[in-house]
């Protein structure tokens, strides 16, 4: 399916989008090895979070869904299943990080695999520290590469062995598989991050009564039953992250997303936008375990910028479409520390720079970031490469281009955020639908 978006508009009005994709995955899991009912509503149905219900499924936990409401019979920590086939993932890293964590430490062996995409994604980084708690697995090195990709195959081991762990890149997923696996561990585990990454696994195990502790830097989790509880989930900050840039970038927009969730280790976009020029106000704070926001958004001419490296965790997923708010603002803004990048759903350095290039912005691209000019945007047709959120945010340059956008394979875009050509439309784009052989 590719989008052929119009040129111009504006956006205008209130949005809601879906629930948190991160904490959607996280709920699922941990209802799934409490003991008891959980419950959960503002559940995020995409591919991706879809992935991880069918998953705990094949694992033994009945799940039943009435939209975005789902109920979780919790099996307890020792009552997960073998499953009868290989666990399939779809195109989620973050599904397969967490649960590699999670069957780690199981008597039962299991395979966990992906798509094309999904299984080209880097997994040493978990397997590697879950060998040093003592789990048994292995997955693929083509060529003897260093790196480990999936299918990952886990065999049953009787116990692990807490560990204390200095994480080599900052990363939520990483930390995330290693606090569920520390639920399988004798003694505790402790893990350090030079920078505090997504929080949402810290805050939720604490929620369904985890013995955890958590300092700035540091996590350190003794195992326990967990038990079931009802999770709220906030709507997605990087699905919003769209519209906020798209709105921010754009004189004459002005939009009001409700129920945002406002996690301090997801806010970077916001601090980047506002030191760019961004009209961005937070209202009604609540603070219910993740604190959430309506944020009003005004449109404005962005000034170009050197992004301080301290934000970039805090808006990993959020450089697609800050690049295009980049490519409109007046200036130059340079974007550096961005390594991460070039392994996630697609090397989204390369991704993007090619995409907007062919929209005519100049940029230089560097090993870790782009030096990116407010340019004069284009017409064209261009690729996601298979990423969701290069498709979105390709969509987003619409507002500036002088010619329709083509954004080739946007099937993606339902592992994160089903809603949003829908969305998008309602708030002033043009975004029409096509199947390939249509055109
Ligand atoms: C996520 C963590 C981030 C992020 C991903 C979701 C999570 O990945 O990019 O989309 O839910 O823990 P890393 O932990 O690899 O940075």
């Amino acid at each position: 399916m590719k989008f052929i978006v119009l040129p111009g508009g504006s956006l205008q009005g209130e949005v809601v989008v879906a629930g948190d994709k991160s904490i959607s995955h996280r709920a699922v899991i941990l209802g799934a090895i409490s003991q008891g009912v959980t419950t959960i509503s503002n559940f995020l149905s995409s591919e991706d979070c879809l992935h991880t219900v069918s998953v705990c499924r094949a694992l033994g936990v009945q799940i039943e869904q009435h939209e975005d409401q789902l109920r979780i019979e919790g099996v307890g920590l020792h009552g997960l299943c073998a499953p009868s086939q290989p666990l399939d993932f779809g195109n989620a890293g973050t599904g397969i990080r967490l649960v590699c964590g999670l069957l780690a430490g199981q008597n039962f062996s299991t395979t966990l695999q992906g798509d094309a995409s999904l299984n080209q994604r880097p997994m040493r980084r978990v397997v590697n520290p879950l060998r040093q708690m003592g789990a048994q697995i292995s997955g693929q090195q083509p060529n003897n590469s260093e790196e480990i990709f999936p299918p990952l195959v886990i065999s049953p081991v009787r116990h692990l062995t807490g560990i204390e762990y200095a994480l080599p890149v900052p990363s939520a997923q990483i930390k995330s598989c290693l606090l569920l696996a520390g639920l399988y561990a004798n003694g505790s585990t402790t893990i350090i991050e030079t920078k505090k990454s997504r929080d949402h696994s810290e805050r939720m195990l604490a929620q369904f009564g985890a013995h955890i502790e958590t300092t700035d830097r540091t996590v350190k989790l003794t195992s326990t039953e967990l038990t079931a509880c009802h999770v709220d989930i906030p709507n997605d900050i990087s699905s919003a992250a769209f519209f906020l840039v798209g709105a921010a970038m754009h004189i004459g927009s002005h939009i009001l997303l409700k129920n945002v969730g406002i996690n301090p280790t997801r806010m970077g976009v916001v601090h980047i936008l506002r030191k760019m020029g961004a009209k961005i106000e937070i209202k009604n704070v609540k603070n219910t375990p993740e604190p959430t926001a309506d944020i009003e958004v005004k449109g404005t001419q962005l000034i170009g910028i050197e992004v301080p490296q301290e934000w970039v965790v805090d808006a990993i997923d959020e450089f697609p479409i800050l690049f295009v708010a980049a490519s409109c603002a007046k200036g130059t803004t340079v974007f550096k520390g961005l390594h991460e990048l070039r392994v996630k759903e697609s090397d989204r350095i390369a991704a993007m720079s090619e995409g907007l290039k062919k929209l005519g912005v100049v940029l230089e691209i560097f090993a870790d970031g782009l030096m990116i000019q407010g340019s004069t945007i284009l017409g064209g047709e261009l690729e996601s490469f298979g990423d969701h959120r290069v498709a979105m945010a390709l969509t987003m340059a619409s507002l500036f281009a002088s010619a329709p956008i083509v954004i080739n394979n946007c099937d993606p875009i339902k592992t994160s955020f089903p809603q949003f050509r829908k969305i998008a439309n309602t708030l002033g784009l043009q975004i029409e639908e096509k199947a390939f052989e249509e055109l």
